[in-house]
């Protein structure tokens, strides 16, 4: 039996698809394994949204080229976003990669690892063509972490924001059919998985020709066995009134919405092309809090977007405390060439990026405390995952319906458990409460 290694970088998305892989590949009889020196097959899932992710994946390839010394048939993958955006590139200046598959061509994957098989393993390829049909619909991947199963309900993405590279390296948006998602679920029901969370770069504008997506969120969390739906990632311009009535309704949608702000100033969303204003955020956020009880909302930020003065960024800092986030994720702005904003000229100087970053993450932490203190002397419902990180001995952790991680003790082993807490002490973004009963 052949081994294969998975290591991967960037959002949910790529995880996802890393399921699938391992999916496809256990058909052909491979075995995952979690260790890279005993694997026949190393594939690394990429990224490209930043350059830093970038740099971190080439790092990665240069230190596993060493394993391929010691085993020489030792194959090494290259899939995901770079695998779009570089295609020969990465086996021009890495020809120890024996192929680079981009999102569109996982199938192939398999006649790919033939052909290597024939013509040995310094041999490489690449497939990087886009298929705007493909959306792997009746596939089922096999899902190995955790608590929570990621669901894909499509792919690509139609929005071009000016500074994003998505659309160019995923293509097209695409939405699974119905049918097919609620296969899978019922399938991970049968598994015994509890959370569900339904994956797209704009949820919202999932249609499979039927059905939009408060249908399929409503029929996914009618599956018998499944307690709770979480979604990402919402698109402020297209989320509708009627998945927040959906959300409000059903009890086993989670109040919890990811919804990417970006930028608090108008000029800069513009620039972003982001089709939405400040103004409409605003009421849009207040609209969700108003009707969804004890909403989690969180929020994508990006800082340093060319042209960002120091007044814009102010209105960025004035948003996050006008709305108080339960968490936003930060991030300097990183030209992608190719998309529009890379032809803009910078002028935020990197120094200034990391002020205002960590500037930001200071403004958002201290917010975050202060919700999280609310919910002291709370009972919340957390489905329990398993030991904490810190692994304290008894200590276990699980995440409430809102997505915050909460801390407690328990005598008996808990995991995949819907458990009460009450929540009795928070240290920054970590909750820590004792079960209720004991
Ligand atoms: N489709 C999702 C997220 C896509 S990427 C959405 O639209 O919300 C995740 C986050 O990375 C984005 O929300 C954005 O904040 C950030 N990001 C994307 N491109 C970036 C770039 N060029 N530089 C810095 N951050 C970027
Ligand atoms: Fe990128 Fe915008 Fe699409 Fe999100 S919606 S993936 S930020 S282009
Ligand atoms: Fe990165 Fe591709 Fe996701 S660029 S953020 S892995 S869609």
């Amino acid at each position: 039996m052949k081994k294969v290694y998975f290591e991967t970088y960037g959002c949910q998305m790529n995880k996802y698809d890393s399921e699938l892989v391992a999916g496809i590949l256990g058909q052909e009889g491979y075995l995952l394994t979690d260790k890279v020196e005993d694997s026949d097959l190393i594939l690394i899932n990429t990224c490209s949204v930043r350059e830093h992710a970038e740099k971190r994946v080439f790092g990665r390839l240069d230190a596993l080229r060493q394993l391929k010394k010691k085993n020489q048939d030792l194959v090494i993958g290259v899939m995901g976003c770079m695998a779009a955006r570089l295609k020969d590139g990465i086996t021009e200046s890495r020809p120890f990669v024996n192929f680079v598959v981009s999102p569109d061509n996982y199938r192939s994957i398999p006649q790919l690892l033939q052909k290597i098989e024939q013509d040995g393993s310094d041999s490489h390829f690449t497939l990087a063509e886009f298929n705007e049909y493909e959306d792997y619909g009746e596939l089922f991947p096999s899902h190995t972490r955790g608590v929570n199963a990621w669901v894909a309900i499509m792919r690509g993405c139609n929005n071009f924001c000016s500074y994003c590279i998505v659309p160019y390296v995923r293509g097209r948006e695409r939405s699974r059919k119905l049918i097919n998602v609620v296969s899978e679920v019922e399938r991970l029901a049968q598994q015994n998985y509890k959370e569900i969370t339904l994956l797209g770069q704009n949820v919202n504008s999932y249609h499979d020709g039927e059905n939009d997506f408060a249908d399929l969120i409503l029929r996914v969390a009618d599956v018998e066995g499944i307690e709770r739906v979480r979604f990402a990632t919402s698109h402020p311009k297209d989320l509708s009134d009627k998945l927040i009535e959906a959300i409000a309704a059903h009890p086993k949608i989670c109040n919890h919405i990811h919804l990417p702000v970006q930028a608090g100033s108008d000029k800069i969303l513009k620039a972003m092309n982001r089709r939405y204003t400040r103004e409409h955020y605003l009421r849009l956020a207040e609209k969700a809090r108003a009707k969804i009880d004890g909403l989690g909302l969180y929020t994508d930020i990006i800082v340093g977007f060319p042209g960002e003065t120091d007044e814009d960024f102010q209105d960025t800092v004035d948003l996050l405390k006008e709305i108080e986030f339960d968490g936003a994720f930060i991030f300097k702005y990183s030209p992608r060439e190719g998309t529009k904003a890379a032809r803009l000229q910078e002028t935020v100087s990197e120094k200034e990026k990391v002020d205002r970053l960590k500037y930001l993450n200071e403004v958002q932490d201290e917010i975050s405390l202060k919700k999280n203190m609310r919910l002291v002397g709370k009972i919340e419902t957390v489905l329990a995952e398993g030991p904490s990180k810190k692994a304290k001995p008894n200590q276990y952790m699980g995440r409430t319906e809102a997505n915050k991680i909460v801390v407690f003790d328990s005598k008996t082993p808990v995991s995949n458990q819907m458990l009460d807490v009450r929540i009795i002490d928070v240290k920054g973004h970590t909750l820590f409460g004792e079960l209720v009963g004991s």
